[in-house]
């Protein structure tokens, strides 16, 4: 029975009865986490085939990748993430092991030395802002705040953010410089940008000509199931239709695809945004891992082939996916107290509580020895307003962890809800 038609004693009881297997979990002294967005052992095992290659370290044009040289990538691991993004291959750069690290990068070329050659660095320019769109990854947050840039919240919808907030926002304000975007299967929510939301992103207008969008595409293949999954419109085919392709950065990486500490990465985007990056990243490095480079595009020479391997992480990820949902669906769901998101993919399920909630069922849950990311972070400095969002990470812990981690969490939903409407 929902909640809100229960009388003050009956939510008592149950808030009472709550509290006595509360206090059973509490005594077993239990040590589980579902905080880490990140892969289980048995997903790292499938790509052991990465160390295996290359034999030669001799790539297709014939450079040597143990010696220096091809900066912007070797010319298979360009094509490769050419198809990732759907653009042409001389567009991309391939970089290191973390596409995090050349997001990083790039605001802080930005910053320092403007977008494109005869832009005024963002630093020259007062107070400088970036639109956030939350719940989002903290981590962007976090690269943004270092830079002391002001970040403006803009909600999700179901079709990604709300594309009227920043329509108005940017057409007037030439301070606001940039957005962070996960387009498909966004952290945390799983929510992939509708069709019309990328069409309004690609025909933008923006008081500020060195505006740029961060199209952090993390999850592009990282589908739960191939037979039933989301689909994004392609940024860059929409923006040439305006003329609008200096307009955006695109990122990925194999992080969650072989390896999320030794992968690779890389970034995409416009010709003269590729040159002047280039330009300034010629100064920073001579090159970046190519043996690292050749050995992923050795084991992974196209698409096709990265999404027989995601097909395989998809075999341990969605019956984990399954394992919390279930859970909500029987435990939460008949309270009418939250609701999430069902995701066709990406990494993490978005749970609202009540308003004023999520802090107390990420405390009830640590004191009961489970760790969940911690609320609030989700959203620019770590400020949720409605303290309502908790990211859950069920990718790393096993099944049988997970289970006992949402027994838990459901009780600490429950017990957070009723200390609420009981005003304890
Ligand atoms: C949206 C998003 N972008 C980037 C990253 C990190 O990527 P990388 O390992 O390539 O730095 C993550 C990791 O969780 C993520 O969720």
């Amino acid at each position: 029975m929902r909640f809100a038609e229960m009388g003050k004693e009956e939510l008592q009881s149950l808030y009472d009865s709550l509290m006595t297997e509360y206090v059973g979990y509490k005594q077993q002294g239990l040590q589980l986490n579902m905080s880490r967005g990140k892969p289980a052992p048995e997903q790292l095992d499938l790509c052991a085939g990465v160390n295996e290659c290359p034999t030669d370290f001799i790539c297709e044009d014939g450079t040597d990748v143990r010696n220096y040289g091809v900066l912007d990538g070797i010319p298979e691991a360009k094509r490769l993430f050419g198809e990732i993004f759907g653009m042409p291959a001389s567009n991309v750069i391939v970089g290191g092991s973390s596409s995090l690290n050349m997001m990083y990068d790039t605001v802080c070329r930005a910053y320092l030395h403007g977008v494109l050659p005869d832009s005024k660095p963002w630093s020259q320019q007062g107070k400088i802002k970036f639109l956030c769109p939350t719940p989002g990854y903290d981590r962007h947050f976090l690269i943004t705040q270092s830079f002391g840039i002001e970040m403006i919240p803009v909600p999700m919808t179901e079709d990604g953010p709300d594309m009227d907030i920043i329509e108005r926002l940017v057409a007037d304000d030439e301070k606001i410089k940039g957005i962070w975007c996960v387009p498909m299967y966004s952290n945390p929510d799983g929510i992939t940008y509708s069709d019309e939301t990328v069409r309004r992103f690609a025909a933008l207008k923006t008081a500020a000509d060195d505006f740029r969008i961060f199209w952090d595409n993390a999850y592009c293949v990282h589908h739960l199931d191939l037979n039933d999954r989301d689909y994004l419109l392609n940024l860059y085919n929409e923006c040439l239709k305006h003329g609008t392709e200096d307009k955006f950065y695109t990122f990925a990486s194999t992080s969650k695809i072989t390896m999320a500490g030794s992968g690779i990465c890389a970034m995409a985007m416009s010709q003269a945004n590729y040159d002047w990056t280039i330009k300034q990243l010629s100064i920073q490095t001579i090159c970046h891992d190519n043996v690292n480079q050749l050995r992923h595009s050795r084991y992974l020479p196209n698409l096709a082939a990265i999404e027989q391997l995601m097909a395989k992480h998809a075999y341990f990820i969605k019956p984990k996916f399954q394992v919390v949902l279930n859970a909500l669906a029987e435990k939460i769901k008949p309270y009418g107290i939250a609701h999430w998101h069902n995701p066709k993919g990406g990494y993490f399920i978005s749970f609202f509580t009540m308003d004023g909630c999520a802090k107390r069922v990420v405390a009830l849950c640590k004191e009961a020895g489970v760790e969940l990311t911690a609320a609030g972070a989700t959203y620019p400095y770590g400020n949720d307003p409605h303290d309502s969002n908790i990211r859950i990470a069920p990718t790393f812990p096993s099944l049988e962890e997970l289970q006992k981690t949402m027994d838990i969490f459901c009780v600490a939903v429950k017990i957070a809800t009723l200390e609420k409407l009981l005003h304890k």
